[in-house]
């Protein structure tokens, strides 16, 4: 059978298959700590689980409209209205098959052939595929790490051509952690009001946040950007709800509407008890958001420490749940007589003495590896002691 020239381009998912790999060697009997885990390691809430064990009792087993249940979508109203201060319609609300769905449909929505991207880097990698397979073109953006690795007003405006319509904006970031200002943010809106640009506003990690800076939607900026933003969210990360594929979008209506749309033809509507179960998230219990987040804290200031012992460089995170490791020292060095020329070398070489990370490759980031902290204490320490281990044995 023929594959398609798209499908052919898209390349497989490289957490996805490393963590695959780590199964495998652990099914093999190796013993390796995984820090690539893009999920929480906590189970869902037991309030959550119930929720949705009651939805089945009542039957809640069939479709729902295609944009998600009207309950569910008030209730995203008022998550956006009491932390982001952002007032919207149910009618401007979508709940999709996970955020990945809602960030799909929103760039199809979105982005015609040809249309240019911005995609600032370091980035999650899933932004270039999808904007490739809408037929869009990424534009990728190099940022600088003293500017902690977030777009100026100034890159963003140098990238800019008469072929750019949007730009993708992750805060907190997965790779890096990084969080934008209120200020940082002003500074990009006014570019994008002065060049007509629309902005896909990725806030996934929203309530993963650590120290006094606070999450600050684009969206929220000035009514320019609350009319051009498409604000993605969802329940995975924060209330360690991944397989349940529930995330949803704030739109303007007229997008909403187009999405809505697309949707319809695509997956359809959201799983109908999961979406009863994200209703009890969403209405439900911050301080059970709050201890996980407590647990990231505690292990970020950890995996800092242990990086500070062995003097090596990395970004602060400031949100999300991932360490973005400097390997610059290391590349050109050899292992076992093996010259680690990248991030792809380290991260292998590195699974051989038990520990398995990401490269920074595909993030657009070659001298870095991305390290989890979505992982149990105990196994960061052992992690660590490994790490340790191998950096001492390359010449
Ligand atoms: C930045 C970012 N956005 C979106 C997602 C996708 O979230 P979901 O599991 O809800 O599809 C992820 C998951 O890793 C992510 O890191």
């Amino acid at each position: 059978m023929k594959i398609s020239k798209k499908a052919q381009s898209v390349p497989a998912s490289m957490t996805l298959e490393i963590t695959a790999k780590v199964k495998q060697l652990k099914s093999e009997g190796k013993s390796i700590i995984g820090f690539t885990a893009g999920e929480p390691n906590f189970d869902t809430p037991d309030y959550i689980v119930n929720s949705a064990k009651e939805a089945l009792d009542k039957g809640i087993t069939k479709y729902t409209p295609v944009a998600g249940m009207p309950e569910l979508k008030v209730a995203i109203c008022n998550k956006f209205e009491k932390d982001n201060g952002l007032i919207y319609e149910p009618s401007q609300i979508i709940v999709s098959n996970g955020a990945k769905a809602s960030l799909y449909h929103a760039v199809y929505a979105l982005c015609d052939d040809g249309d240019e991207v911005i995609i600032p880097a370091p980035f999650w990698f899933t932004y270039e595929e999808q904007v490739k397979l809408c037929g869009g073109v990424p534009v990728i953006v190099e940022t600088k790490p003293e500017n902690e690795y977030k777009i100026t007003a100034s890159e963003l405006e140098n990238a800019i051509t008469d072929k750019t319509v949007l730009l993708m904006l992750n805060s907190p970031c997965n790779p890096t952690g990084a969080l934008y200002t209120e200020q940082e943010l002003t500074e990009l809106a006014k570019v994008c009001e002065k060049h007509g640009l629309a902005v896909i506003s990725d806030e996934i990690y929203e309530k993963l946040i650590y120290g006094e800076q606070k999450h600050v939607s684009i969206a929220s900026i000035s009514s320019y950007m609350k009319e051009n933003t498409v604000v993605i969210n969802g329940v995975s990360k924060t209330y360690a709800m991944t397989g349940w594929r529930i995330g949803y979008l704030a739109a303007p209506k007229q997008v909403a509407s187009a999405i809505n749309r697309v949707q319809g033809h695509t997956t359809s509507n959201a799983c109908s008890f999961a979406q009863y179960a994200s209703i009890t998230a969403l209405n439900g219990k911050e301080d059970v958001v709050e201890s996980m987040r407590k647990a990231f804290d505690e292990r970020r200031k950890y995996m800092m420490k242990r990086l500070d012992d062995l003097s090596i460089k990395y970004v602060e995170p400031n949100g999300a749940f991932y360490m973005f490791v400097d390997i610059t020292p290391f590349i050109g060095k050899a292992y076992n007589g093996n010259v680690i020329s990248g991030s792809m070398d380290f991260a292998n070489f590195l699974t051989e003495c038990g520990v398995a990370v990401i490269p920074g490759l595909p993030f657009h980031a070659d001298s870095y590896v991305r390290l989890s902290y979505a992982v149990a204490m105990e196994d960061i320490e052992e992690g660590f002691n490994r790490i340790a281990s191998f950096i001492s044995m390359l010449k």
